[in-house]
C-alpha cells in the first residue's frame, strides 16, 4: 500500500472509531446548524481533529482541507477530508455514513480511502493501481443501459435553485431504471458504485470533500467521473457529478442533458 494510503486508512479509521463511540451516546450530543438543513456535531469536528493530528503526525508540511476546519496550509500535496458524511443520518440514528479521505498530488487526484465504520468496511484505491474493499478488488458493474438498474442519487435539501431540473433528470431517470437510492452519504454512494452495489450515481451541489475520495475509487474500479455534460472534468469545482461504467455513464448523462438550464450547463 502507498505509504500516503496507509496514512489515510490510519486516520479513517480513527476517526471511525470517534464517531462508532459517539452513536452511542446520541441523547448527549450538542447539534449545530451551519445554515438551513446543514448540521455539524461536535462529532464532526472531534473525527475531524483526530484525521489532521494523524496526517501532521506524519506528514508536518502536508496541505489539509476539511471540511468543518477549512484549508489549512499550503503545499503540492492536499488531503480533502470529510469526516463524517451523512450527517443528517448520524443524527438520527440511521446506521449509513462514513469518513472519507482522498489525496490531491499537484492538483490530481491520486488516493483516496472511504471508511463505514458501521459495516466496518474499508475502500481504498491508488492511482494505477485498482480499488479495494477491504482488501479485496472491486469493480464498477457491467450494466449497458439504465434498465434494470440500481441508481443512486441525492435531492436538493439546502439550494433549491436547480431543484426543477433535478426532478426533470430524476423523472427521466427513474422512469426506465429498476431503482432509485437516496441514502444520504455522497461517499458511499461512489464507494457503491465502485463496488457494484449500486450501477451509477449523479448528484448536484456537492462539495470536494463529499467526493474527493470517490472519485479515485470509481476511476479505479473501471467507472468514469463527469460533470453534467458528460466532460470528463468540472465536478470537482461544480459539485455536480455522474458516474458509472462507460455505458452507463453515457446512458446517463443522455437523460440528465435535455434537463439541463443555462446556468446549470455554465457551470456542470
Ligand atoms: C452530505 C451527504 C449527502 C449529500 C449532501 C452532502 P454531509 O454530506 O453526502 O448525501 O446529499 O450533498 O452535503 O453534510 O453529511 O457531510
Ligand atoms: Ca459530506
Ligand atoms: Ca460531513
Amino acid at each position: 500500500m502507498h505509504p500516503l494510503l496507509t496514512i489515510a486508512v490510519r486516520a479513517a479509521r480513527r476517526a471511525g472509531d470517534v464517531i462508532i463511540r459517539a452513536s452511542n451516546q446520541r441523547d448527549s450530543l450538542t447539534i449545530d446548524t451551519k445554515q438551513r438543513n446543514d448540521f455539524v456535531t461536535e462529532v464532526d469536528r472531534q473525527a475531524e481533529q483526530e484525521i489532521i493530528q494523524i496526517i501532521h503526525k506524519a506528514y508536518p508540511d502536508h496541505a489539509i482541507l476539511g471540511e468543518e476546519g477549512g484549508q489549512i496550509g499550503d503545499n503540492e500535496v492536499t488531503w480533502i477530508v470529510d469526516p463524517l458524511d451523512g450527517t443528517t443520518n448520524f443524527i438520527h440514528g440511521l446506521p449509513h455514513y462514513a469518513v472519507s479521505i482522498g489525496i490531491e498530488v499537484r492538483g490530481r487526484l491520486e488516493h483516496g480511502v472511504i471508511h463505514d465504520p458501521v459495516r466496518g468496511e474499508i475502500y481504498t484505491a491508488s492511482r494505477g493501481v485498482g480499488a479495494f474493499l477491504n482488501d479485496r478488488r472491486i469493480r464498477v458493474t457491467p450494466a449497458r443501459s439504465l434498465e434494470g438498474t440500481l441508481i443512486g442519487t441525492g435531492l436538493p435539501f439546502r439550494d433549491f435553485t436547480h431543484a426543477p431540473a433535478y426532478y426533470g433528470m430524476l423523472q427521466a431517470i427513474a422512469s426506465k431504471a429498476a431503482g432509485i437510492r437516496r441514502a444520504g452519504s455522497a461517499a458511499l454512494d461512489l464507494a457503491y458504485v465502485a463496488s457494484g452495489r449500486l450501477d451509477g450515481y449523479w448528484e448536484l451541489g456537492l462539495k470536494p470533500w463529499d467526493i474527493a475520495a470517490g472519485v479515485v475509487l470509481v476511476q479505479e474500479a473501471g467507472g468514469i467521473v463527469g460533470n453534467l455534460s458528460g466532460e470528463p472534468d468540472g465536478f470537482m469545482d461544480s459539485g455536480n457529478l455522474v458516474c458509472g461504467n462507460p455505458r452507463l455513464f453515457a446512458a446517463l448523462v443522455r437523460d440528465i442533458q435535455p434537463h439541463l438550464t443555462p446556468s446549470l450547463m455554465a457551470r456542470s
